[in-house]
Parts: structure tokens; C-alpha cells; sequence
């Protein structure tokens, strides 16, 4: 018998093939609109697939056959990894694919928010840009030949470092678990702790997953340590910075702008004060949706969650 993987979000064509080529698949474009079907699913299957599923103890309860768990995402804050362990299941992410994406869409925020693009492109549309010409306190910040501090110095921290660095010859400050030799050596990163990388940084990037430790990981202590020039950058996850905070920070001029691709609460709730203010550019959680890498992070959960059903080693294994 073919073994069962519930596919749980919208999968490309290609990568819904190399799965069905060995297994049985149970298909939901939208778990939440069927969660009946879904729960039933979940009953049979040995593998599981797709973005952002929380898996708890009540899920897992509800799988007891499941076999592997394939996150279509570098982030698997979404999984409880002690419990998924404790149980033998295994577990696969995303990383390196989508790096390159991320670092441009990273790239895109920091120039936005320097730059000033979106709030410009509202003044040139609605008929601001007229003969009396354009004031200067509208000019923006330059982001070549300034110091950028990266907070979590992963494949997309290294990937955004060799743009800075390279692109916009940019000094690179970063803070991270482990020293990265690799982006010291190529790229000139200079690792130094917390309260000098704030202090030091025009651009502020957070790029670390969300783990119980780096939950909040930047708040108002922290804002207050950047200097008031300073952009501030998150790709990451929402819930590593405390949004309070952010948004006082940004009220009060504590820092100049931020460039956003995550919020605690997703979809963004139409009344959060971030979304009313013209140095805030927001994206709407997007850093690797190009149609190339999501088709790349597609298949390479396709090829785990098929290796973990038929007993083979995950490509890309969390654990
Ligand atoms: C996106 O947020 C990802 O974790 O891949």
C-alpha cells in the first residue's frame, strides 16, 4: 500500500506529481475552510506537508501514523521540534533556496525605507510633485559606504552581507550564536555583541528564527541603544520583536524608519499604528515569494516529506 501524505496549503503542479509518483496524496488548498475532511485526513496520513500548520500535542493526536512532518518554509517555529522528537516523527525545513530572494527582498526594504520610495510614489501620484518642486525635508538617507549590524548571521544573513558588502560597499557588524568565519573572511563581517552592533548600526537587521529565546528578542531597551538615524529591518519572524516598542520608537523619532516584511499578529490588523505611518514600508510576509523559489522550496519539501514516507534520508533535515 502507497503511503499517505496530506498535503495542507496550495503546492505546485510539479511538486504534487514527485509526490503522487510514490503516495497516496490527500490535497487541501485551504485546510481551514474544510477542517472536518482535514482532521480525517490527518487520521491516515504518514507524511504531512505545507506552511505554517501549528503541530502541537493536539495535532499530533490526532496523526497517529505520521511519519514525517515537511515545513515548505526555512522557519519551523510552527513546530513543537522537542515534542515531534519525542514521538520519532521527523522533520524537514527549507533552508538555502530561498536565500538569494530573501536578501533581495531585505535589500528592497532597506532602500525603500532609506530612500523613501513608497512615500514618494504616493507624493508623485496624488499630485504633490508640482513647480514649487520638491522640499528638503523629503530627502532620505543613503545606505552605500554605511554600517549595516545583522542580528542572526544564517545563509540569509551571509546572502544580504555579500550584497552589502559588494553591492554597496557597506561595513557589515553582525551578532549571532556562533562566529561565522566564513562571512568574516569573505565579506569583512565584524562580529561583536548586542549593545555594540545597535549602537554602531545605521540599518538594524533582525534575521534570526523565532525560538523561545529570541522571542521579544528586540524591545525598547534595544530601540533606545540605535542611533536616531537608524533603520530597522525585520524579515524574520513578528514575535522576535516586541511591536509595542517598535511602534514607539518610531512615534517618538527614537529611530528614523523601518522596513517590514513580518508583524506579530499576520494577516496585520488594518488599525495597527505601523500601517499609518509614512516611514514604516510594510510587505505582507513575502521575502521569498518569487514564482522561481517558491517552486524550488515546493519540490525540496516534496523530496523530504517522500524520502521520510518511504524510510530514505531527509534532504534537509531540522534534527
Ligand atoms: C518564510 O517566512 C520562511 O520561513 O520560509
Amino acid at each position: 500500500m502507497k503511503p499517505t501524505v496530506v498535503v495542507y496549503n496550495r503546492l505546485y503542479e510539479e511538486a504534487l506529481e514527485y509526490i503522487r509518483a510514490s503516495c497516496e496524496v490527500v490535497y487541501f488548498t485551504n485546510y481551514k475552510e474544510n477542517m472536518p475532511e482535514f482532521e480525517k485526513a490527518l487520521k491516515e496520513a504518514d507524511g504531512l506537508i505545507g506552511t505554517r500548520l501549528k503541530v502541537d500535542e493536539a495535532l499530533l493526536d490526532q496523526a497517529p501514523h505520521l511519519k514525517v512532518i515537511a515545513n515548505k518554509s526555512v522557519g519551523y517555529d510552527n513546530l513543537d521540534i522537542p515534542l515531534i522528537k519525542k514521538r520519532g516523527i521527523l522533520a524537514a525545513n527549507t533552508p538555502g533556496v530561498l536565500d538569494d530572494t530573501v536578501a533581495d527582498t531585505i535589500v528592497a526594504l532597506m532602500l525603500a525605507a532609506a530612500r523613501r520610495v513608497p512615500e514618494l510614489d504616493q507624493f508623485v501620484k496624488t499630485g504633490g510633485w508640482t513647480e514649487k518642486g520638491f522640499k528638503d525635508h523629503q530627502f532620505g538617507l543613503d545606505v552605500h559606504h554605511k554600517t549595516l549590524g545583522i542580528i542572526g548571521m544564517g545563509g540569509i544573513g551571509s546572502t544580504l552581507a555579500k550584497r552589502a558588502r559588494f553591492g554597496f560597499d557597506m561595513n557589515i557588524l553582525y551578532h549571532n550564536r556562533s562566529r561565522n568565519k566564513q562571512a568574516e573572511n569573505t565579506y569583512d563581517a565584524v562580529y561583536c555583541q548586542m549593545d555594540e552592533l545597535l549602537e554602531r548600526s545605521d540599518f538594524v537587521c533582525v534575521m534570526t528564527p523565532l525560538t523561545p529565546e529570541t522571542k521579544g528578542l528586540i524591545g525598547k531597551k534595544e530601540f533606545s541603544q540605535m542611533k536616531e538615524t537608524a533603520v530597522f529591518i525585520n524579515a524574520s519572524r513578528g514575535a522576535v520583536v516586541d511591536e509595542t516598542a517598535l511602534i514607539e520608537a518610531l512615534q517618538s523619532n527614537r529611530i528614523w524608519a523601518a522596513g517590514l516584511d513580518v508583524f506579530e499578529q499576520e494577516p496585520v490588523e488594518r488599525d495597527n499604528p505601523l500601517l499609518s505611518m509614512p516611514n514604516v514600508v510594510t510587505l505582507p510576509h513575502i521575502g521569498s515569494a518569487t514564482e522561481e523559489t517558491r517552486k524550488k522550496m515546493a519540490m525540496l519539501a516534496a523530496e523530504n516529506v517522500v524520502a521520510g514516507v518511504t524510510g530514505r534520508e531527509l534532504k534537509t533535515p531540522i534534527f
